[in-house]
């Protein structure tokens, strides 16, 4: 069953405790956490104080993406502030591979993320330790963006890798994605697809999640192997 992880980046931050409650009644499976540091990408967002203030409010599973440069100096504070999940980006680890084993050892679960010039190449010696791929079908940084069309082919060929080498990793894909593509990128192998604008871009949450659900339905994978 395909998972929907719900991005607050382009949320009222003014109200977020509503944005999180229609989420629920909306029945999103994830909260999508953007946490963004001025540095990796052009943008800033926010860390682990707005995390922990949101943990109090909500059972949802907490789905976070790091888009920071050295997120091993974080990872603690970020668990400790209600990760359920934490993303770090290949491009911003030197030691990836201590970097999965530390968010691992936290009791988190382990993702990786791939902007979209990089190749998938770069993950074939980690997959087998890591919880969840996370590929960027935008370049990180903003919500609202558009699909860039030309990550479809790396969703398809991250599913075969998944599939081939560790098929319990989840494939998550984050960026631009709304009713017009999901079914595209679902069908391209997705597990967790995340929303941000397609979501909060008007008033009415719940219908909007209503309506990926409803295009992403029974979609047919075609793999390729
Ligand atoms: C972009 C973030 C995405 C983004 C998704 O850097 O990682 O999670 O907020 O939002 P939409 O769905 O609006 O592209
Ligand atoms: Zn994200």
């Amino acid at each position: 069953m395909l998972k929907l992880s719900a991005s607050i980046l382009t949320a009222d931050f003014s109200d977020l405790k509503t944005a999180v409650a229609q989420l629920e009644e909306a029945q999103v499976d994830w909260l999508h956490l953007d946490v963004m540091d001025g540095h990796f990408v052009p943008n800033l967002s926010f860390g682990p104080m707005l995390i922990r203030s949101l943990r109090r409010t909500t059972k949802l599973y907490f789905d976070t993406h790091l888009m920071i440069s050295n997120p091993d100096e974080y990872l603690m504070e970020f668990r400790d502030a209600g990760a359920d999940s934490i993303t770090v980006h290949f491009e911003t680890c030197t030691h990836l591979s201590r970097t999965i084993q530390q968010i691992k050892q936290l009791g988190a679960k382990a993702g990786v993320a791939l902007n979209p010039s990089s190749p998938l190449s770069l993950v074939k010696e980690i997959i087998g330790e890591i919880d969840l791929l996370l590929i960027m079908s935008v370049n990180p940084g903003f919500g609202g963006q558009e699909f860039l069309p030309f990550t479809l082919k790396k969703i398809k060929e991250a599913a075969a890798l998944v599939r081939r080498y560790k098929p319990g990793v989840l494939l998550e894909v984050d960026g631009g994605i709304d009713a017009t593509n999901i079914q595209r990128v679902a069908s391209a192998g997705a597990d967790v697809i995340v929303a941000g604008a397609a979501i909060f871009n008007s008033r009415d949450v719940v219908g909007n999640v209503r309506l990926l659900r409803k295009k992403a339905k029974g979609v047919k994978r075609d793999f390729i192997v």
